[in-house]
């Protein structure tokens, strides 16, 4: 009885690792391998500081139960789930030195303890690492969903940073960032899975709507936990996004229900960044009275549940059960 409850406490994506114990510890090797240069030591000090810190390795193993789910038996899915990850910390070693962040993954930023050109030299590399890796499968259509991901991510952030500061900036705009910057690469995990694995169109189709609905879902309630979270549960700084003046979906909201002395106040601190001691708590006071809070937390679990209803075209699976309570989980933190 005591394994039964022990089970269920255990969250999805512990359950997930579980299930993918072989071949994750056959990512890691390949990450370890590929993370090395002979000849210049700054990439391993650099990757070795970001990637041993862990990290929920969430995208790869999204890569795997997706190959999994669609019956695949072959080696090809780990290259590719070490591939994606390699794309998302490239991508996270960028971001921090754009978002001029201090801490990731419970650490010090790489930017903060080398400096900003290592992170953006060191991401250069991590990418064509990526590239590498993404073509010794030989299968050009998860080399198209690959490649394209990584354009559609650096589009994402490019389109956030010109749309930062702008009060006009509106809710589609918002989700055609969080698409670009996050969503993209995991539906990009998912549809590869589906595809190395030779699935049927339909199948392709529903692993990308999961990943595309999961992402969008994951990084709304990223953008809550920078307005209601502490650095100690989510291993990064809170109020970065306020600091950076960027229109996340919480403030979008705020801002279209705002009186005239709110509106005031957004212009003051968003517009002109002119910040004091004091803002990022009227800004967070502001967002609950609007309930813009709550409809952000209401849309994220509209979207965590496209996501699970997107998995009801797959056959039964194990790992389909755990895929569906990783969309509630992704929104839990914030429920
Ligand atoms: C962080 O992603 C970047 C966002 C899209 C918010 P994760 O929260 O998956 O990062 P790690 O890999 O677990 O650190
Ligand atoms: C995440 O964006 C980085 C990418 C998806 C490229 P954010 O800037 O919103 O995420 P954190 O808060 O730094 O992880
Ligand atoms: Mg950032
Ligand atoms: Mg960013």
């Amino acid at each position: 009885m005591d394994g039964v409850s022990d089970a269920a406490k255990r969250g999805p994506q512990d359950r997930l690792a579980e299930a993918l114990t072989e071949d994750m510890a056959a990512v890691n090797r390949i990450i370890r391998a590929r993370m090395s240069s002979e000849h210049a030591p700054r990439i391993p000090e650099v990757t070795a500081h970001l990637i041993e810190a862990g990290g929920k390795r969430l995208r790869p193993m999204l890569v795997l139960a997706a190959a999994h789910l669609c019956g695949y038996a072959g080696t090809d899915h780990q290259k590719l789930a070490a591939t994606v990850e390699f794309i998302h910390t490239a991508t996270l070693l960028h971001d921090d030195v754009v978002d001029e962040s201090a801490q990731r993954r419970g650490r010090p930023t790489a930017n903060l303890l080398w400096d900003n050109k290592s992170s953006v030299l060191v991401g250069d590399y991590l990418f064509a690492r990526a590239f590498q890796l993404m073509v010794e499968p030989g299968n050009l259509r998860v080399l198209d969903i690959l490649a394209n991901a990584s354009a559609t991510i650096a589009e994402g952030e490019v389109l956030q940073l010109t749309a930062a500061q702008d009060l006009a900036t509106t809710e589609e705009i918002y989700l055609k960032v969080v698409r670009g910057k996050t969503a993209a690469l995991f539906s990009a995990a998912t549809e590869s899975g589906a595809v190395i694995a030779g699935a049927p169109a339909e199948q392709v189709q529903a692993l990308f709507t999961y990943g595309d609905a999961l992402g969008i879902a994951f990084q709304i309630a990223d953008d809550l936990l920078d307005y209601g979270g502490t650095a100690a549960v989510i291993g990064k700084n809170t109020g970065d996004d306020f600091r950076e003046r960027k229109l996340t979906l919480p403030v979008i909201k705020a801002i279209a229900r705002a009186t005239d002395d709110e509106r005031a106040f957004w212009v003051r601190t968003i517009e002109k960044g002119q910040q004091a001691d004091g803002d990022l708590e009227r800004a967070q006071a502001i967002m609950a009275g609007h309930g813009a809070l709550a409809a952000a937390r209401a849309d994220a679990l509209d979207w965590a549940a496209t996501a699970r209803q997107a998995l009801t075209a797959l056959p039964p699976h194990p790992l389909r059960d755990i895929l569906s309570d990783l969309a509630d989980y992704v929104v839990a933190r914030i429920a």
